[in-house]
């Protein structure tokens, strides 16, 4: 996967700019506070109809114009899209797809992959619970259709069975009508435990090798469910959780709790991990991810690496770099690399430019 082409219009800090980026790798130099994360984040957005910094998609327009447009070209083995994201202030956000208007960015989603390896993306392996699903629940959905309608309708039934309890809790309702949508609930959710026990197996395996051939001295894992709970054990927590969810006003039992840890030299990486550790990990898990989307898709994803070597030490660096290229020789898919940095003599040092044939510089100014 390629993106080629991009044009930003009062996107962030930007008036209007194009690019134009090389299969290879593209290097995007500037100072802080150009706008060098932002045009990652374009890119995010074409990709997958959101950004990685926000859900407010009010913040990404540049400020006092009413509206922003994104646009880009994408190309794949057998494919080639331009994908448009337009957004204005009142009416809200609208996505074409080779001039085709789209209802939603499911239609978006899982088309032309990237992966992020951003210091803004650190919430992975500092954040809450949450984040570490979302982190799940964004690379199995681009990789499977069936993940992505699992995972949204589980939330509606939830959003809906939640909704009753609130009405339960005031009184407004009797509780025997948060029980009618169990069966939907324990269903969908079921269903939304299977699936994402197997893709996290499958992830926990690539990133074991992943991790070997950084450094087979390191010891990074994840932790997860056993097993995915069964319909009778599922169908048994619910209904002793009933009280607790009245209590609380939603429903406290299922996989939208789900608490995915990782593990570093067997402490628990969130709360006793090194600033070092948290940043090296983060590398390994985008690097798996990488490797997973290739295994699930056919092709790799464009690798969006941000102010990477100014947070890392030149010997870390290297590494990494050469793992990324062993990853690319031996799949014979070659990756396509977007990288922004304030020094580029950090980049040249690290040795991603030397394994290209090509490559393309930008500097942007303030
Ligand atoms: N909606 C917006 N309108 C105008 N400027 C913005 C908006 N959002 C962010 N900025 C500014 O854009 C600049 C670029 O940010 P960023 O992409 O993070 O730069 P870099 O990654 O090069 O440090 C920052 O100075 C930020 O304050
Ligand atoms: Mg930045």
């Amino acid at each position: 996967m390629a993106i080629l082409h991009l044009e930003l219009v009062s996107f962030r800090n930007h008036n209007k700019q194009e690019f134009n980026f090389i299969p290879g790798l593209t290097v995007i130099w500037g100072e802080n506070g150009s706008g060098k994360t932002a045009i990652l984040e374009a890119i995010h957005v074409l990709s997958f109809g959101r950004s990685f910094r926000t859900h407010k998609y009010r913040e990404l327009i540049k400020n006092k114009s009413s509206q922003l447009l994104v646009r880009g070209n994408f190309e794949n083995k057998d494919t080639q899209d331009q994908v448009a994201v337009q957004m204005e202030k009142p009416s809200g956000i609208k996505l074409r797809l080779n001039g085709k208007p789209l209802s939603s960015r499911k239609e978006l989603i899982g088309r032309n992959n990237v992966v992020v390896l951003s210091p803004e993306e650190q919430s992975v392996t500092k954040g809450a619970p949450i984040e570490r699903r979302k982190f799940f629940d964004k690379m199995f959905s681009v990789t499977s259709r069936e993940y992505v309608d699992t995972l949204q309708n589980y939330n509606r039934v939830l959003k809906q069975r939640n909704a009753v309890i609130q009405n339960a809790k005031d009184g407004s309702v009797p509780t025997k009508d948060i029980q009618s949508w169990d069966d939907q609930l324990i269903s969908t959710g079921q269903k939304l435990w299977l699936l994402r026990f197997e893709f996290i197996s499958t992830f926990k395996t690539r990133l074991s090798s992943v991790v070997n051939r950084y450094d087979n001295k390191i010891l990074f894992e994840l932790t997860y469910l056993k097993e995915a709970p069964t319909q009778g054990l599922y169908k048994s927590e619910i209904t002793n959780a009933l009280k607790k969810d009245l209590r609380l006003g939603r429903t406290t039992y299922g996989p939208h709790r789900d608490d995915i840890s990782f593990v570093w030299d067997r402490r628990d990486l969130r709360s006793l991990g090194s600033q070092g550790e948290h940043k090296l990990s983060l590398v390994l898990l985008k690097l798996t991810e990488m490797v997973f989307i290739r295994e699930k898709t056919g092709n790799h994803p464009t690798l969006l690496l941000d102010d990477l070597f100014a947070k890392l030490d030149l010997g870390r660096s290297k590494k990494i770099v050469s793992l990324l290229q062993g990853l690319e020789t031996e799949s014979g898919d070659p990756v396509q690399t977007i990288v922004t940095t304030t020094d580029l003599l950090n980049v040249e040092k690290s040795g991603l430019m030397s394994g290209e044939i090509e490559n393309k510089t930008y500097n942007l100014k303030r």
